[in-house]
């Protein structure tokens, strides 16, 4: 080969690849539908990639929220639902990566320290696979759907008195002393998974690249994860540029906020962590310096948003129909912030990723609704505006006889006047 021709980069055709990516959905073979192994091409992990272990993950809808982009002051806001994978959370494009690594490598046992997600889609994997499982997350600090999945799955479960970071500590000796194979998002197999929702987000808005995409921080892997599929795609010329990639953590759990703030993201600054969207409960994040990365090579910003604010953008993601679990909200709560700072203006186009199902932590919602999630000086912090929107959106459960007409007295009145008058 001459050495201009050399020069040249050997790209792929990206009409052939976008046309078969589409395509394999159509096929029967379980690889192709799913929503991570049809990207295959860009997955070169397996020796055997066409018999992955697979719950036909990814192929999450992407939904408008008209309601939410007014609320916020944007134009255009779309959020990219991850909690509609088999276990309910965004984990299983991961670990449908590093449980097909484990199993072809012949492992017999799997572990991981978790606030819940994680640790509920490796345990169905791992029942998927045939492996054992060893789960380990902080006791009482995980919510009951999370904890259901990984008995139901088969998992052992190690609830140990501490939280996310001892579980990790803890997980660490068993690594170094036993032949089990590491979960965790410092598993580089799971990041690859993770960056397949990059492609299909961009696949299912026709290439067209969107101007920002928030995701929530806890042990930081996902925006890193997600950035590294949109620097493939880049590389590869199917994009022609990289969206901003936000990251937004709750307050009482934010040391990549902190940090940031603090030194520019050169040390982190580790912090006992605390919030009710125990999901993102991590004071101490394995991978601080991948977001750190992410955030600057992309243009992106950080954010912290209260208890308050969280659970005000859960509501209102929910009022549109779509039930995100609480960490997941900390997304539009953040966006809120971005705009009103200026930093995002009305015209760009946004996407959230909701990482968690609803019911995932349905207590959360409950308490929400009945008044019982947020202390006093918690709720104090809601401007005016935003306790008009809390009063609005909140939905107790009345409770009714049903002798004579009261039900439907009761219903009439409100049909009448238009709105949910409480009893
Ligand atoms: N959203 C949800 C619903 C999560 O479960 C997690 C992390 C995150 C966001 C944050 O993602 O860690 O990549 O920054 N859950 C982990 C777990 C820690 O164990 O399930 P991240």
């Amino acid at each position: 080969m001459g050495g201009s021709e050399a020069s040249v980069p050997r790209l792929p055709n990206v009409s052939a690849l976008r046309w078969l990516w589409q395509e394999r959905r159509s096929s029967t073979l379980a690889a192709d539908q799913s929503g991570v192994w049809r990207f295959r091409d860009l997955l070169p992990i397996l020796t055997d990639i066409e018999h992955p272990i697979t719950l036909r993950e990814g192929n999450t809808p992407l939904y408008e929220l008209p309601r939410s982009a007014a609320a916020v002051g944007i134009n255009w806001l779309l959020a990219k639902h991850q909690g509609m994978n088999p276990t309910g959370s965004f984990k299983d494009t991961g670990m449908t990566a590093a449980l097909s690594v484990a199993a072809e490598r012949g492992y017999e046992w799997v572990a991981c320290a978790s606030t819940g997600n994680t640790s509920a889609a490796m345990a169905a994997y791992a029942a998927r696979a045939n492996l054992r499982a060893i789960v380990l997350i902080p006791e009482g600090r995980i919510a009951w759907g999370k904890l259901s999945q990984s008995m139901d799955y088969g998992a052992i479960t190690l609830q140990l008195k501490t939280d996310f970071d001892g579980c990790v500590r803890a997980l660490g000796e068993l690594i170094r002393h036993l032949p089990i194979y590491l979960l965790n998002s410092v598993n580089p197999y799971r990041l690859e998974g993770q960056k397949t929702p990059a492609f299909e987000l961009l696949e299912q808005l026709d290439w067209h690249v969107p101007e920002h995409i928030i995701v929530p921080g806890g042990n930081l892997a996902n925006n890193a994860a997600l950035g590294k599929g949109f620097e493939e795609l880049f590389h590869l010329g199917l994009i022609s540029r990289v969206p901003k990639i936000s990251v937004i953590q709750a307050a009482g759990a934010s040391p990549l906020v902190r940090s940031m703030a603090a030194n520019g993201g050169r040390e982190l600054l580790p912090m006992k962590a605390d919030t009710r969207a125990t999901a993102i409960r991590i004071g101490n994040p394995a991978s601080f310096y991948k977001a750190v990365r992410t955030i600057q090579t992309t243009g992106g910003w950080t954010e912290a948003v209260s208890e308050q604010e969280i659970a005000l953008a859960k509501a209102q993601i929910g009022a549109e129909g779509i039930g995100c679990e609480p960490a997941s909200a900390v997304t539009l709560a953040g966006l809120k912030k971005l705009v009103a700072q200026g930093k995002i203006t009305r015209e760009e186009r946004v996407v959230l990723i909701l990482t968690g199902h609803t019911l995932k932590d349905p207590q959360y919602t409950i308490d929400y609704h009945t008044q019982a999630l947020l202390t006093e000086l918690e709720a104090a912090e809601a401007s005016a505006i935003d306790e008009v929107e809390h009063d609005s959106l909140r939905r107790q459960p009345m409770v009714l006889d049903v002798e004579g007409e009261t039900v439907l007295r009761a219903v009439a009145r409100m049909v009448e006047a238009g709105v949910a008058i409480p009893l």
